[in-house]
């Protein structure tokens, strides 16, 4: 098999591929230095240099299997036109990279004329992740999945001894699952930012301390990557200041955009992931310091260290909240993923998904088996956090989430994720919504009609403003 583009990506790939019995591996770059430069630092990885796509079809047996690693976009379209000139029928393109899901739909669609098969798939993990097993999400045709599945399987990260693999459906599928799971990632890593806020701001406690108030949470319910690397982020000093580190970084979040692809789908697809937009919408606000600069002055409460004497009972609330909050955010991810694989006529198993999630990416978490045995138990559950572990765990933390959420707006310290959370949780909860005006309003000045609750059909009022 092989691997096209050697940057960081595509370098461990090679590497992770190649570490495994009986492989061996061609590699090619765009930019032959980078080639020679991989293959002379790792000999034992007994790689193929190749410094043409031709001579990099050669060195494969078929049906020839190329992983791309490149940059999504441009980049990824120039690369599979020189594979589909080199490959023949049978042989398999796979995309790993970032691609937008409807990219490959497209590519997927113009490479099956050729009788080649093309494979989207997310690849999660980062760097390391990509050396000693990652998270993968292919998507593509079933014939690809049968060659490709046991090569996926032997380099997969592992978790509770299962591959972190599984063929998430035909054409995008795989891209769009990569595609909400950076999603996700964007609401829990504000969802975390904010009960740091909240703790340091509403209690004084230092980033030193509010670091163990983190190691102590990765010990229950909340255990993830994500919180046990903030203890790690908030312990930091930095060397030069003596300072703690986080005080000392531009607070200015940046975005790659994968955040801003899973909120426009969303918006397009008619689902709403409120959690995720705000956490994308949180990181924008962060990076216009002019706006913030002029924005100083304006009038409200000092965000007073209100719990300094007592932060205990405070510290558990937040913990809550932010469980409470990350139920929100992944119930409303996967309610996308289920519109997607609705909207796209793709067969997504989404505990499948919760499952291939617990290893090598950003998310891991113990919380996901909880997802996968809601979706084992029933299947078109049609709201994740309706499954009786998520309703126990939200009728233990409603009430403190609430009291967090306006402790947020009392104080000024902004919590937007913890309180679009909570209005989604009692939209949903709520007998009736005030949509009833909207339609009432919409029928008013634009004769939109409205359905009715006593009885079938479509009505339109002749409202006393009818011009
Ligand atoms: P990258 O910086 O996104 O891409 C660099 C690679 O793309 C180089 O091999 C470069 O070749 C090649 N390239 C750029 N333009 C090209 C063109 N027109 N024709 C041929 N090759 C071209 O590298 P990366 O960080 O390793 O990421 C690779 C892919 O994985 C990306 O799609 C990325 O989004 C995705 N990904 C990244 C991570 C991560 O944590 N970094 C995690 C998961 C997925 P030259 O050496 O010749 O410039
Ligand atoms: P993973 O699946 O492992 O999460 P990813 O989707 O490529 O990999 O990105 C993981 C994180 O690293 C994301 O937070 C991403 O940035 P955004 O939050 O802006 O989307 C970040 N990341 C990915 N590639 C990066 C790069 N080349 N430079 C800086 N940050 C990058």
């Amino acid at each position: 098999m092989g691997v096209v583009g050697l940057a960081v990506m595509g370098s461990n790939l090679a590497r992770n591929l190649a570490s495994r019995e009986g492989n061996t591996v061609a590699v090619y770059n765009r930019t032959t230095a980078k080639t020679d430069e991989l293959v002379a630092e790792h000999p034992e990885a007994g790689f193929v240099a190749t410094d043409s796509y031709v001579t990099f079809a050669q060195a494969l047996t078929r049906p020839r299997t190329a992983i791309i690693m490149v940059k999504a976009g441009r980049a990824t379209d120039a690369v599979i036109d020189e594979l589909v000139h080199v490959f023949e029928p049978g042989d398999i393109i796979v995309d790993g990279g970032n691609s937008l899901f409807t990219d490959t739909i497209r590519r997927e669609k113009a490479v099956r004329e050729t009788g080649i098969n093309f494979v989207g798939m997310g690849v999660s993990g980062g760097e390391e992740g990509a050396l000693l097993g990652p998270s993968l999400m292919p998507g593509g045709s079933d014939e690809s999945w049968v060659t490709l599945g046991p090569i996926l399987r032997s380099i997969a990260a592992v978790a509770e001894g299962e591959p972190c693999v599984t063929h998430i459906g035909h054409d995008g599928a795989g891209h769009f699952v990569k595609m909400v799971h950076n999603g996700i990632e964007y609401a829990d890593m504000q969802l975390i930012a904010e009960a740091y806020d909240l703790i340091r701001r509403g209690t004084g406690k230092t980033p030193a301390e509010i670091a163990d108030v983190f190691a102590e949470w990765n010990r229950g319910e909340l255990e993830s990557y994500l919180i046990e690397i903030t203890a790690e982020v908030l312990r930091q000093v930095d060397a030069e200041t003596g300072r703690p580190l986080v005080d000392v970084i531009l607070d200015q979040a940046g975005a790659k955009g994968t955040g801003a692809w899973t909120v426009q789908t969303a918006l397009s697809l008619g689902v709403p992931v409120s959690g995720i937009a705000e956490a994308t919408f949180a990181r924008s606000l962060s990076s216009h310091p002019e706006q913030r600069s002029v924005s100083r002055e304006l009038p409200g409460p000092d965000a007073a260290t209100a719990f300094a004497d007592d932060p205990d009972a405070f510290i558990e609330e937040v913990r809550l909240a932010l469980y409470a909050s990350k139920i929100v955010a992944y119930s409303q991810g996967f309610d996308e993923i289920r519109a997607g694989a609705a909207e796209y006529d793709w067969s997504i198993d989404l505990g499948e998904v919760a499952k291939i999630w617990r290893g090598g990416c950003i998310i891991r978490a113990q919380f996901l088996n909880r997802i996968t045995d809601a979706y084992r138990a029933e299947p078109d559950l049609p709201v994740l956090l309706t499954a009786p572990y998520f309703v126990d765990a939200l009728t233990r933390a409603q009430e403190a989430w609430r009291r967090v959420v306006t402790i947020s707006a009392q104080t000024g310290i902004p919590a937007p994720a913890f309180s679009s959370s909570l209005a989604y949780y009692d939209g949903l909860r709520a007998e009736r919504l005030p949509a009833a005006l909207i339609q009432g309003q919409r029928d008013f000045f634009g004769a939109h009609t409205y359905k009715r609750i006593d009885k079938d059909g479509t009505f339109h009022t002749l409202w006393s403003g009818d011009r």
